[in-house]
């Protein structure tokens, strides 16, 4: 197979949603379909437990076995499949954001019952930034749910998108029927209760007498709602769907699998292989023969014994051969990697070759960072791999004198790492932590011990927000800068960064200083 066809086959994308939602369930039912899992269950859930607050131990266990599920890959009617996973604790949300630059589309899981909740905003904030196809899978139609074009409603307005439902249910809860698939024109009969294997489904066709048999009392209000659906919403156009412009919507029961097998026909036929990545200098097209990719993730190895880390390699172009001599841009390195891993279903294995939309695992021990490039001799940097604004702050202290050089170590390798943001001061060079959840600071704290012998302490520190600044009013700037020196700070990368300490602080500093960018994200 040559490497446009490889290309043409590959769909990369992350499940997304509010924890319990059903991401995890989905992940798994659709593993269950694509042959990868033979019953439900198989896959360790990447789900970091609420119970597990309190015991990091247990959520850094945790996080050591969602290495292996980071990334899930399996062949589907001969598409290639790489399912990116993504924490569903929240406090983890920085690893979504990341892994949301590697995929080509997104689907996102909402309950029924609830409706869109925060965490699925923010994360469609993400999507929308980089303009990510995305599809909507309401999920729970077992449960008694909200009236389905309520859902829809409350899914353009809260994730500013349009929609387009590819199926529609009747009824839901007790007396839930099934779903009509708009897409194929047929209907689904809700029968099964089994939870372990792929169930058998009855297809009707809308005008088959039967299907009176399978949803009375519903059948003129199905007639009713599809009707309107013609009527309120344009024809699905998939060219508004790579441009992120429309989500087509799914409804189903994932533990019961239903609805999930429609959602996975449609997606391996309208889901985008491969896109082009943008560069610092150029637009870089999947089917460009010489490799390319860049590090969206890197996973520390929990064993004690080996304290190497896992690099996640997202193939952007070409062919990604082990044991070939690649550029690794940011040091001039050439580098070659002996057993480079490829990821399939919940086993990793040595990769011989890599195609892009494929994501391979790098031995790592400590020379990579987040947005790290490789090439085969080319200066690229590519773009749209931003830090977000943090939203939780602590000044960070060296407890033991002794260690100084072991935690500047471990902090630089760590921040590396994406576990959080490093800022210091212009004020007096305090060092300054933001993450997007608490957990990260007992994270920090307890691998700066255990993985580098160093100790720290935090200090409470009254900051809001975060944002990276910039303005072509130089005289402005300059302005500002001066009267805000004691909120002002640098990223590891030398930004200026403005640290407000409320909401009234950072809209007052909007309104008075109109031709300074305020930034919620490290690219702009
Ligand atoms: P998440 O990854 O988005 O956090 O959600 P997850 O799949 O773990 O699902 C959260 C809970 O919702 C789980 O129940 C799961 O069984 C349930 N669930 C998922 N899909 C459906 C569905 O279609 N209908 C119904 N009724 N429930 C669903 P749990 O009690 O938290 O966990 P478990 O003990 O069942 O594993």
């Amino acid at each position: 197979m040559g490497l446009n066809e490889e290309i043409r086959r590959r769909r990369t994308f992350a499940i997304i949603s509010h924890p319990d939602a059903g991401k995890t369930t989905l992940t798994e039912k659709l593993l269950l379909f694509g042959g990868a899992i033979h019953v439900a269950g198989a896959v360790k859930s990447n789900k970091i437990r609420k119970t597990a607050t309190s015991d990091f131990m247990e959520i850094e266990r945790q996080r050591g076995i969602s290495v292996a599920t980071s990334v899930m890959g399996f062949e589907y009617e001969g598409i290639k499949i790489n399912i990116l996973d993504t924490p569903g604790h929240e406090d983890f949300a920085e690893d979504t954001y990341r892994t949301l630059t590697a995929v080509d589309s997104v689907i996102i899981v909402i309950d029924g019952a609830k409706g869109v909740e925060t965490q699925t905003r923010k994360l469609m904030n993400v999507c929308r930034m980089r303009k990510t196809p995305v599809m909507v899978f309401v999920n729970k139609l077992d449960r008694p749910c909200r009236d389905p074009f309520d859902l829809l409603d409350e899914i353009e307005s809260e994730l500013q998108i349009r929609v387009r439902p590819l199926s529609f249910p009747v009824s839901s809860g007790p007396t839930f029927k099934g779903v009509y698939n708009i897409y194929d024109s047929s209907f689904t009969a809700f029968m099964s209760n089994d939870r372990q294997t792929v169930a058998e489904t009855v297809k009707l066709a809308l005008d088959s007498p039967e299907l009176d048999t399978y949803i009375a009392p519903f059948t003129q209000k199905l007639h009713d709602d599809l009707a309107l659906v013609e009527g309120v919403y344009e024809p699905f156009d998939r060219d508004r769907y790579l441009a992120g412009e429309v989500a087509p919507v799914f409804f189903g029961s994932a533990i019961n699998n239903f609805g999930v097998q429609d959602l996975l026909e449609t997606f391996i036929r309208i889901a985008p292989s491969p896109r082009p990545s943008t560069t610092q200098t150029r637009i870089v097209e999947p089917t460009e023969p010489k490799m390319t990719g860049f590090v969206f993730k890197i996973h520390a190895n929990m064993d004690p014994n080996h304290r190497d880390r896992i690099a996640f390699l997202k193939i952007c172009s070409g062919t990604f051969e082990r044991n070939k001599n690649y550029l690794h841009v940011r040091s001039g390195k050439q580098m070659k990697f002996s057993s480079p891993n490829a990821f399939m279903a919940e086993k990793k294995s040595i990769v011989d070759v890599a195609y892009p939309g494929d994501i391979v695992g790098l031995h790592d021990t400590g020379n990579f960072k987040i947005g790290d490039t490789f090439t085969e001799g080319e200066q690229l940097k590519f773009t749209g791999i931003p830090s977000f604004s943090p939203e939780l702050f602590r000044y960070i202290e060296n407890a033991d004198p002794q260690k100084f050089k072991q935690l500047a170590k471990g902090i630089d390798q760590l921040m590396d790492e994406g576990v959080a943001q490093l800022f210091t001061s212009r004020l007096n060079g305090r060092k300054i932590i933001g993450t997007v959840g608490a957990l990260q600071f007992e994270v920090i704290q307890y691998r700066l011990e255990h993985e580098y012998n160093a100790l720290c302490r935090y200090e409470p520190i009254q900051i809001y927000k975060a944002c990276w600044i910039d303005s072509d009013n130089a005289e402005q700037l300059a302005d500002f800068m001066k009267r805000k020196y004691t909120n002002m700070a640098v990223d590891k990368h030398g930004h200026d960064v403005f640290l407000a300490d409320t909401s009234y602080a950072l809209q007052l500093a909007q309104e008075k200083f109109p031709d300074i960018r305020f930034h919620f994200s490290s690219e702009f």
